[in-house]
């Protein structure tokens, strides 16, 4: 069983990790961000209220993004694990994600906390290129695309995110740092926290969190 939290700044490859567990574990991702998007694109009366919040790089609303993973994590997919991708975001976020958890019976094994230095993350976020058809990740440099603009795995057209503008991008770093990176301390004090230095390659960095998801990690 691995129900884990991938916790970390814009950028840290919180994303790009989930995808890989998810293959090699066959357990969800749960990305706030993902519903998200995907509401916005289809106009939902979610979409169109997260929207406003999203291209200012603030949090949506908690009523909002609780509600979603609580309806995620009952469905029967999650029932071998899943990976929280993004949530939660602040201290009441955590506080409701357990009294989630507690009436479903669940619990949260590992939080993994990646960290990347900000000048990295700034690089990594401008470049990065994602699938419009099945969701894949790509930077422009670090892991660029076979064919220019192009998925590799389907084909699909790549485009980059509204909110990945400089501006937005250094707003949604202010917001990690007030309300996310509390986070870090309160589940070190749940002894559920394991860091995991964000930089170096991603088979690498996959390598250690699979280390720590199959319980052969160092505790920190
Ligand atoms: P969300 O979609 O969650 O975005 P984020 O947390 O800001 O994280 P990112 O998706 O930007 O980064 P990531 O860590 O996943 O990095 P990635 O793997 O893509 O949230 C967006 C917005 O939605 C929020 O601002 C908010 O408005 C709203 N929202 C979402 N959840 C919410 C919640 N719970 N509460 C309230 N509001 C919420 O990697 C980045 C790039 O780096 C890619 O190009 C990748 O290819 C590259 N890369 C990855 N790893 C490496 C590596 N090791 N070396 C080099 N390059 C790498």
């Amino acid at each position: 069983m691995c129900n884990c939290i991938l916790l970390g700044p814009p950028g840290a490859g919180k994303g790009t990790q989930a995808k890989i567990l998810t293959k090699r574990f066959g357990i969800p991702q749960i990305s706030t961000g993902d519903i998200l998007r995907a509401a916005v694109k289809e106009q939902t009366p979610m979409g169109i209220q997260a929207k406003k919040f999203m291209d200012e790089g603030a949090l949506v609303p908690d009523s909002v993004v609780i509600g979603i993973v609580e309806e995620r994590l009952v469905k029967p997919d999650c029932s071998s694990g899943f990976i929280l991708d993004g949530f939660p975001r602040n201290v009441e976020q955590a506080d409701a994600l357990k009294q989630v958890l507690l009436r479903t019976g669940k619990s949260i094994e590992h939080v993994i906390s990646i960290s990347v230095d900000k000048e990295e993350l700034l690089s990594r976020i401008t470049g990065r290129r994602t699938c419009r058809s099945c969701g894949k990740g790509y930077h422009i440099a670090f892991d660029p695309p076979e064919v220019p603009d192009r998925c590799g795995e389907c084909g699909g057209e790549l485009y980059q995110r509204d909110d990945d503008r400089e501006e937005t991008i250094r707003k949604r770093l202010e917001v990690y740092e007030e309300q996310t990176a509390p986070l870090i301390t309160y589940y070190g004090q749940e002894s559920l926290l394991r860091n995991v230095q964000g930089t170096g390659s991603i088979e690498d960095i996959q390598s250690e969190i699979v280390g720590i998801v199959e319980g052969k990690g160092r505790n920190t």
